[in-house]
């Protein structure tokens, strides 16, 4: 298992695997009542240049669940706000916890902190990759749906952050993934590429968002506009007006799929009121499996 969780590339299937299993077992310790601090007396830094509600209470959750504790550093608040270098930061905190959290724009930004850190560093968002959302995402699948392998998943919108961890574990853990997003707003070309080569099972991209569902079992959307891209969310808008997942577009998955969002979502432009809010919409399961596949992420990585 590698020390760091920088992007879903750098793990085989059976490790990706091991956090799912392991995060469906805790939910289940939970449930039952069971306590586990294998996590006492450590102590995680999260580093967070970048808003986030959901991600910074389920990783500070589930290390206070594991009985660990947590700083929480604003980046705004660090000298790295005042140009303190990175390698710096990074060699000073692996000093005085046991683990960092970084949710930051570039993904140099995490692999310069993982170069230089001595612990662990996981990858909470970058610009580039969402890894942890994306196991979360997998574990909410699994539960509904059975083993992923079998599975059409259509992925609806911007070729961001969120696009490019599922092409990652698309290749992964082998399952068939269409992409269609606006052109101009493709996912990441050599990244892509890679992933299908990597891959025993095909990975699309087009550009007609009815192609993407049709027959899917998974359909899965994210904002036009992601975080640092707020001066493009108008012109965003008028482009991706056809993207947007609503009971028409859904219409054309399979009767029993099912709808991912990580949330935020912006009702009334990637998804409808109707879809968020309807039957087939899983993201406040996603949002819950977030704290428990961050402990199976703790675990593995601080333990
Ligand atoms: N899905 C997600 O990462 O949400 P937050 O931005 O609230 O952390
Ligand atoms: N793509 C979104 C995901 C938010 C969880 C963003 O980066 O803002």
């Amino acid at each position: 298992m590698p020390t760091h969780l920088l992007r879903l590339r750098d793990f085989s299937k059976e490790e990706l695997n091991s956090y799912i299993m392991r995060a469906i077992a805790l939910k289940k310790e939970v449930a039952l009542g069971s306590r586990n601090l294998k996590l006492a007396g450590k102590t995680v830094g999260l580093v967070f240049e970048k808003a986030s509600t959901r991600t910074r209470v389920s990783f500070e959750a589930a290390m206070f669940g594991l009985g660990g504790q947590v700083i929480f550093l604003s980046s705004k608040e660090t000298q790295l706000a005042r140009s303190e270098p990175l390698k710096d930061m990074a060699r000073v905190m692996s000093r005085y916890v046991d683990g960092i959290v970084v949710r930051t724009y570039g993904q140099e930004i995490v692999e310069e902190l993982a170069r230089y850190a001595t612990i662990p560093v996981i990858n909470a968002l970058t610009d580039l990759y969402h890894p942890c959302q994306v196991l979360s995402d997998i574990m909410t699948v699994i539960e509904k749906k059975g083993p992923i392998e079998d599975l059409q998943i259509a992925w609806v919108g911007d070729g961001n952050n969120m696009a490019n961890s599922w092409i990652q574990a698309a290749s992964r853990f082998g399952f068939s993934l269409t992409v269609a997003c606006p052109e101009g707003y493709e996912p990441d070309r050599k990244l892509m590429d890679e992933a299908v080569a990597e891959s025993v099972k095909p990975i699309n991209l087009v550009h007609d968002p009815v192609e993407a569902v049709s027959g899917a079992d998974v359909v899965n959307t994210d904002v036009w506009a992601s975080m640092g891209q707020e001066a493009e969310q108008d012109a965003r808008v008028n482009v991706f007006q056809s993207y947007q997942l609503n009971s028409a577009l859904l219409g054309h998955a399979l009767e029993d799929a099912i709808v991912l969002h990580c949330l935020p979502a912006h009702r009334g432009e990637e998804i409808s009121e109707e879809v968020l809010e309807g039957p087939q919409c899983v993201a406040f399961d996603q949002a819950e499996n977030k704290l428990h596949i961050h402990k199976a992420i703790l675990e593995k990585h601080l333990g």
